[in-house]
C-alpha cells in the first residue's frame, strides 16, 4: 500500500478558507509573517489527531471550535464547518465537523463530527458517517452494515474502529493517518527536559518535545546509520562529538567540541546546537513515518547549518514525505533547487492563498 499524499484540502480552519497542496516527496512551504504557515501545519495535525483518536483534545487547546473556525465573513446559507481531506494513491479521506448542537452543556468547545467518509482507490465507500451513525464495507462484503457500537461525537469513526480484522483497509488508513510525525519549536530554556537527563529506553522515534533526544540518538547507533548522525555532527559542528553517558537507565548527552578538553553537558549547550540535534534525531529515525513536518526548523540555527541540515531533510525525503515550513530563503531554495515541491502562502481578503511556486 502507498500511503503517499496526493492532494491535501482544508476549508473553513482558521485563516485557511480554502487551501488545497498537492505535495512531492518533498515540500517546502514559505510565506510572510501571518501568512497562515502554521494554520496549515496545525490543520495536518488535526487529520492525525482525527485519526488517533486526540481531535477534541487538540482543538480545545487551541481555543475550541469557535475559535478555529474560519472568522471573516461566511455566504448567508454557508454551514460553519470545518472541513479537511487527505488524498493517497489508495485511499481517500475527508471529514466535516462543526459545532455540537444545543443543548452544548459544559462542551461547548467540542468538535462535533456532521459527516465522514474513507474511500478506496476505485471511489467505493469504505465507511460512511453522517451525524451519529456509521456504516462500513468489510473487505469482500457485498453490502455495507451500520457501524455496531456507539460513535463519540467529537472524535472521528477512524479512531473508534473496533474490528480492524474486518476492516483492513480502514485500518491501514488509520494507522498511517496516525503515524505522521511533527516537529516545532524544541524547548531549551533552563527548565526544558531537553537539557535534563532522562530515564531512557529504546526509542525510535524522537518525541515532539524532544525530551528523549539521549535515548533517540543512541537508538540510531544501535539500530540506525551512526555514521549518517556522526557526519550529519561534523557537518555542522566540525571537529564535534557526540557521547552519550547511560548510568541505571539514565541517559545523559555530551557533545565534546573542538578545542576543549572536557565534553559539554545538554545543560551547557547552546540553544540552536540543541534544536540541530534535534533535528538530526527526527531526520535520521531508524522507523520513518510514512509524513514528517517540521515547521520553521531554522528556529536559532546558524545559517551555516541550512546546508547540513538540507541535507539531512532530503536524505529523509527518501524515506518519507517530508514538508519544511521555513523562513530561511536558503534552506528553501537548497530544497526546491533539489526537486522539491514548493508552496508560498498569503493572506488575502482575510484568508490565506497557497500558490505553487516551482
Ligand atoms: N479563526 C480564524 N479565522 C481567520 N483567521 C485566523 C483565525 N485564527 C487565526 N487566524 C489568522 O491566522 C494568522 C496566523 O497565521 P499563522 O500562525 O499560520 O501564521 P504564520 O504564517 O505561521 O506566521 P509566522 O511566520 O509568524 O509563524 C493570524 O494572523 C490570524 O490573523
Ligand atoms: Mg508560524
Amino acid at each position: 500500500m502507498s500511503a503517499l499524499i496526493r492532494r491535501f484540502r482544508i476549508r473553513n480552519y482558521r485563516s485557511l478558507r480554502d487551501v488545497e497542496i498537492a505535495p512531492g516527496a518533498l515540500t517546502v512551504v514559505t510565506g510572510a509573517n501571518g501568512a497562515g504557515k502554521s494554520n496549515l501545519y496545525r490543520a495536518l495535525t488535526l487529520a492525525a489527531a482525527a485519526a488517533r483518536g486526540t481531535m477534541a483534545a487538540t482543538i480545545v487547546e487551541e481555543g475550541g471550535m469557535p475559535s478555529v473556525l474560519w472568522a471573516g465573513a461566511w455566504k448567508r446559507d454557508e454551514r460553519r464547518r470545518l472541513e479537511v481531506e487527505v488524498e493517497t494513491d489508495d485511499w481517500s479521506f475527508s471529514l466535516a465537523c462543526g459545532l455540537p448542537p444545543p443543548p452544548q452543556g459544559a462542551f461547548e468547545l467540542d468538535p462535533h463530527v456532521k459527516m465522514e467518509r474513507l474511500c478506496d482507490a476505485g471511489g467505493h465507500l469504505l465507511l460512511e458517517r453522517k451525524g451519529p451513525t456509521a456504516w462500513m464495507t468489510a473487505r469482500g462484503a457485498r453490502s455495507r452494515t451500520t457501524y455496531p457500537a456507539e460513535l463519540e461525537p467529537q472524535e472521528a469513526a477512524l479512531s473508534q474502529l473496533r474490528e480492524p480484522h474486518l476492516y483492513p483497509d480502514v485500518a491501514v488508513a488509520q494507522a498511517v493517518l496516525a503515524r505522521w510525525r511533527f516537529y516545532h519549536h524544541f524547548r531549551t530554556d533552563g527548565g526544558s527536559p531537553l537539557r535534563l537527563p532522562q530515564v531512557g529506553t529504546r526509542t525510535p522515534v524522537l518525541a515532539a518535545d524532544g525530551r528523549d533526544l539521549a535515548a533517540a540518538l543512541q537508538t540510531i547507533r544501535e539500530i540506525g546509520d551512526p555514521a549518517a548522525l556522526a557526519q550529519a555532527i561534523d557537518q555542522a559542528f566540525p571537529g564535534a562529538r557526540l557521547a552519550l553517558d547511560i548510568q541505571d537507565g539514565q541517559f545523559a548527552l555530551f557533545l565534546h567540541q573542538a578545542g576543549f578538553k572536557r565534553a559539554f553537558s545538554a545543560r551547557e549547550l547552546s540553544d540552536g546546537t540543541l534544536r540541530y540535534l534535534c533535528l538530526v534525531a527526527a531526520l535520521l529515525s531508524p522507523r520513518p513515518s510514512p509524513l514528517l513536518i517540521l515547521n520553521e526548523p531554522d528556529q536559532s540555527l546558524h545559517p551555516d547549518l541550512m546546508a547540513p541540515l538540507a541535507g539531512l531533510v532530503l536524505a529523509a525525503s527518501r524515506f518519507s514525505q517530508v514538508w519544511v515550513i521555513t523562513h530561511s530563503a536558503d534552506l528553501a531554495r537548497r530544497l526546491t533547487r533539489a526537486g522539491a515541491t514548493s508552496f508560498d502562502l498569503r493572506i488575502e481578503a482575510g484568508a490565506t492563498i497557497a500558490e505553487e511556486t516551482a
